[in-house]
């Protein structure tokens, strides 16, 4: 993991006319061909709800086994290591969790990581904080943000966050992040067939025209803890011919290669949904992210069974160099292609859960 790569990485701006050689450590390939581009930072394994498809209740005992404070990286370390991933390639961090909000001072962090150039910022949480955090994300420099929320009817709301939060916190928590000037929201929904699948067109309805987009992501077999089940996956296919059954749709190009989300246009101007179909149809071939768990670990794959310690070289008095060249090395030694290759067996194979990893 610490071998420090031998060949020299050169990409396309070497051979224009006066761009010196790409130092080594700069816009990675993998051995797929796939550069480096995006980085999720877990900042907490800990959160307020218990959705039914990512923390479900009882499967740990009495609760999660959550990381000690110092087991999680600090917010020197996690800016520290950003900078390295930006001159590494990455131009975008997601800051995920569990959910981010909980994490004491996040806007101190944010505001560290807006610093670092040619990053766009972005941020998913479950909303519920957001009246009160909002305003100091935006003014910390986020550029954007994305909110979950998986019905709109009470009764199926609380089902899936199983801790009875109530629609209308998530709804305050969108109103108060228009309010501080994020523009263009996305709202993420899982699709469980059979439990919030009637959803689909709820959301599609309240959402349309309102200049935010809906994501419609198929359940996955992530983690080991929720269970899952191949029948209980909606094909995005499926939620796209319903919304087209009432408000026509066009599919509209990505707006970047490599985006997860598969375009929908309203066909009236309305607005546009998007379908995230990782289970019916891999996007692996284009995965160009890096994920930062809490306690520091460097994971190639939502699904990846190992991670790759970058805490204990922190910890350990490890300079810059050292630790691009692990960082280089873990990413040009990747070959993940998890949904590609899914199987029930794999999907029932030990995983590490999402919460920890990072959604
Ligand atoms: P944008 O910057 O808004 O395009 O964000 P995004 O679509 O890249 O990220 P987001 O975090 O909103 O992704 C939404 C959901 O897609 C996640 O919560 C996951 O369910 C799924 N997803 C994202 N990245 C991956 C991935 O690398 N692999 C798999 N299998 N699913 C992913
Ligand atoms: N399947 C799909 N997406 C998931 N997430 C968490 N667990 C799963 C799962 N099993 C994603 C959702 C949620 C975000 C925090 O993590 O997009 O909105
Ligand atoms: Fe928390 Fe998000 Fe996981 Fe739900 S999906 S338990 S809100 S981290
Ligand atoms: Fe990337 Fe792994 Fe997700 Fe495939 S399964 S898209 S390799 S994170």
């Amino acid at each position: 993991m610490t071998r420090r790569p031998t060949i020299p990485i050169i990409d396309e701006r070497s051979r224009l006319p006066g761009a010196g050689r790409v130092e080594p450590g700069r816009d990675l390939s993998d051995r797929r061909g796939r550069e480096l581009r995006d980085l999720r930072i877990s900042i907490t394994d800990r959160c307020n709800f218990r959705c039914i498809y990512c923390m479900p209740k009882g499967v740990f005992g009495k609760d999660y086994p959550f990381l000690g404070r110092k087991e999680l990286l600090s917010f020197e370390e996690i800016t520290r290591l950003a900078r390295i991933f930006a001159e590494q390639g990455v131009r975008k961090i997601r800051i995920t969790g569990g959910e981010p909000l909980l994490r004491r001072g996040v806007e101190h962090l944010i505001a560290a990581l807006a610093r670092i150039a040619g990053i766009e910022l972005t941020l998913t949480t479950n909303g519920v904080l957001l009246p009160r955090l909002a305003t100091r994300l935006r003014d910390a420099g986020l550029d954007r943000i994305t909110v979950s929320l998986d019905a709109l009817d009470e009764k199926t709301f609380r089902r899936m966050n199983d801790v009875d939060f109530p629609v209308a916190d998530v709804l305050a928590g969108i109103a108060a992040a228009e309010r501080a000037g994020f523009g263009q929201i996305k709202v993420n929904m899982v699709v469980k067939r059979g439990v919030n699948d009637h959803a689909v067109m709820d959301l599609a309805r309240h959402f349309r025209g309102s200049g935010h987009i809906v994501r419609f992501i198929e359940y996955m077999d992530v983690g080991s803890s929720n269970g899952w089940r191949m029948d209980e996956v909606l094909p995005s296919r499926e939620v796209v011919d319903r919304i087209a059954a009432e408000f026509p749709l066009q599919p509209a190009d990505a707006n970047y290669a490599g985006e997860v989300a598969q375009r929908w246009r309203y066909a009236d101007g309305s607005g546009e949904v998007g379908v995230i179909s990782s289970v019916t149809q891999a996007f692996c071939a284009t995965c160009t992210r890096l994920r930062l768990s809490t306690e520091g670990k460097l994971y190639t794959c939502l699904f990846a069974q190992q991670g790759h310690d970058l805490r204990a070289l922190l910890r350990g008095g490890a300079d810059d160099e050292r630790l691009r060249s692990a960082i280089a090395a873990v990413w040009q030694q990747r070959e993940d292609r998890y949904s590609e290759i899914r199987t029930a067996e794999t999907a029932a194979a030990r995983k590490i859960e999402m919460s920890y990893i990072g959604g």
